[in-house]
């Protein structure tokens, strides 16, 4: 039995980083961990308690009222869950989504989130996507993914996956929403989405899935070595 290591997969929105992630940590046996959710749940939260974020919450006495966990559903899916609720499809959303990116720069929020995301790490064997993971919550992370591809490109995937959930977006807004979310991630003053000086970047705007599972795959079983 190799040593587990830790895989850190970053990227802006909508490039098919849980879906890299979810594949590799299948093809590795580690747990996937999707902290992108982790922002939705709290985003969620603040929208169903009519917090106002923008105004500045009294964060250190909401916090501990947000309980996240994933729950493994019987077809092998990971569901968020947010205070013993089934959130998964409601924090899936073009609001959610939008409402995760104004939590998301607020320090205490990151701090909260961060430290319960370091801890899943603790064992290692973990595959965990988002925007900080291999700069600010596992730096020492062996294997660094930075996964990219072209705006019109992530558009063109968040409108379809919106129009396969029965909502009716249009496409122009979806890029417009694509290019606002990369400009708040990346501008933030709390760990702005960056490449790791280490990472290994991975522009998906030409490669078929199959592709790019196998180029990642060798990635993987070279950095473990088998
Ligand atoms: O990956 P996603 O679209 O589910 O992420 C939702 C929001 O949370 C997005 O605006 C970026 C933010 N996020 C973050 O700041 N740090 C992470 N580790 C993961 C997501």
């Amino acid at each position: 039995m190799k040593n587990k290591i830790i895989v850190a997969i970053d990227g802006y929105s909508s490039c098919g980083k849980s879906t890299v992630a979810k594949a590799l940590a299948k093809y590795a046996g580690y747990t996937y961990v999707d902290t992108g959710a982790m922002y939705r749940a709290v985003a969620l939260y603040c929208m169903e308690h009519s917090i106002d974020v923008e105004a500045g919450a009294d964060w250190n006495n909401v916090l501990p009222h947000v309980e996240i966990r994933f729950s493994l559903m019987p077809d092998g899916t990971q569901h968020t869950m947010l205070n013993g609720e089934d959130v998964e499809a409601r924090i899936r959303t073009l609001e959610v989504g939008n409402m995760a990116s104004r939590v998301s720069p607020i320090k205490e929020v990151r701090a909260f989130l961060v430290a319960q995301q370091q801890a899943m790490g603790i064992q290692k064997g973990i595959v965990m996507d988002g925007r900080d993971i291999g700069t600010v919550v596992f730096p020492k992370a062996e294997l660094k993914l930075f996964m990219t591809a072209s705006p019109e490109v992530r558009a063109q995937r968040r409108y379809d996956e919106l129009r396969g959930k029965g909502e009716t977006p249009v496409f122009a807004e979806v890029l417009a929403d694509v290019n606002d979310r990369d400009y708040r991630d990346t501008h933030r003053d709390e760990s702005p989405l960056r490449q790791a000086d280490d990472a290994v970047v991975i522009d998906n705007s030409s490669l078929t899935p199959t592709e790019q599972m196998e180029k990642i795959c060798r990635i993987f079983d070279d950095r473990i070595h088998r």
